[in-house]
């Protein structure tokens, strides 16, 4: 008998390739991210028809930083304007928003954005949508250290009580299920300080195709390839585990 597709419950993306979609073009690197905006719309849209429950999108990296400033401004503008234009349609279909990262170093005025949305969305039942913006792997591993460091230093917790369970009480998303494939777009072969704790047994993907080319077929391929995948968590393969 033939087995039931299963729909990864938390899907994670790394939007590569904006630049060379737009240089391949002759235009700006900011049109690149802006097609590729219109690729977030149709994935998200699609994420949530076919059930899955967390999609996290990595928008802006603390190493994004060091791009050109113009770049840099183009990002930020393209993230308050998503912000400005999605949230009433997020939240009509029932999408949960979550920034996570070190927001502190945007504008007050973004922060406030940030927080609206958040709020806004809060009580939605829908798919969890995550934007990891001016997000590190090792800045989220780095904070929570800090607040368990903390914890100990107050006399609240003893070097005894640091688990892997305790740090990851910390971990941005904690909360959320495990990732369970992460997808790379535009050709490299690496996380780039992705999530780095939250993918201990994440299935990865990788694809040449450029961010502003995925298309919700696309990414059906990445879910059929996903569901060819043995996840064992380090084990062996149980009927609990073989999703
Ligand atoms: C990587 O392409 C992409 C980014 C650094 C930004 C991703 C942003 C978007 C898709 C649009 C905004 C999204 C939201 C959720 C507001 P790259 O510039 O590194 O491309 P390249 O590798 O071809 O140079």
């Amino acid at each position: 008998m033939k087995q039931e597709r299963c729909v990864p419950r938390h899907v994670a993306i790394i939007m590569d390739g904006n630049g060379r979609w737009a240089q391949q073009r002759n235009q700006l690197r900011a049109v690149g991210h802006r097609a590729g905006l219109k690729t977030v719309r149709k994935i998200v849209t699609y994420a949530a028809s076919i059930g899955i429950k967390v999609l996290t999108l990595y928008a802006f990296s603390s190493e994004n930083w060091k791009r050109p400033p113009t770049e840099v401004s183009a990002l930020i503008s393209l993230f308050i304007y998503a912000l400005k234009r999605e949230m009433k349609n997020l939240n009509k279909n029932n999408v949960r928003l979550n920034i996570i990262g070190d927001i502190s170093r945007f504008s007050y005025q973004l922060q406030q954005m940030i927080s609206n949305a958040e709020q806004l969305t809060k009580n939605n039942s829908g798919l969890v949508l995550n934007i990891a913006a001016n997000y590190g792997g090792r800045w989220d591993i780095l904070q929570s250290t800090k607040k368990i460091t903390t914890k100990v230093l107050n006399g609240e917790i003893t070097l005894d009580d640091i688990t892997e369970e305790c740090l990851g009480l910390e971990m941005s998303m904690h909360e959320l299920p495990d990732v369970d494939l992460v997808i790379r777009t535009g050709g490299d072969y690496r996380i780039s300080n992705f999530l780095l704790w939250q993918i201990a047994y994440s299935e990865l993907y990788f694809t040449d195709i450029l961010w502003p080319d995925f298309t919700q077929a696309l990414f059906d391929e990445a879910i059929n390839v996903f569901n060819t995948r043995e996840r064992r968590f380090g084990g062996i393969l149980t009927q609990e585990h073989s999703c």
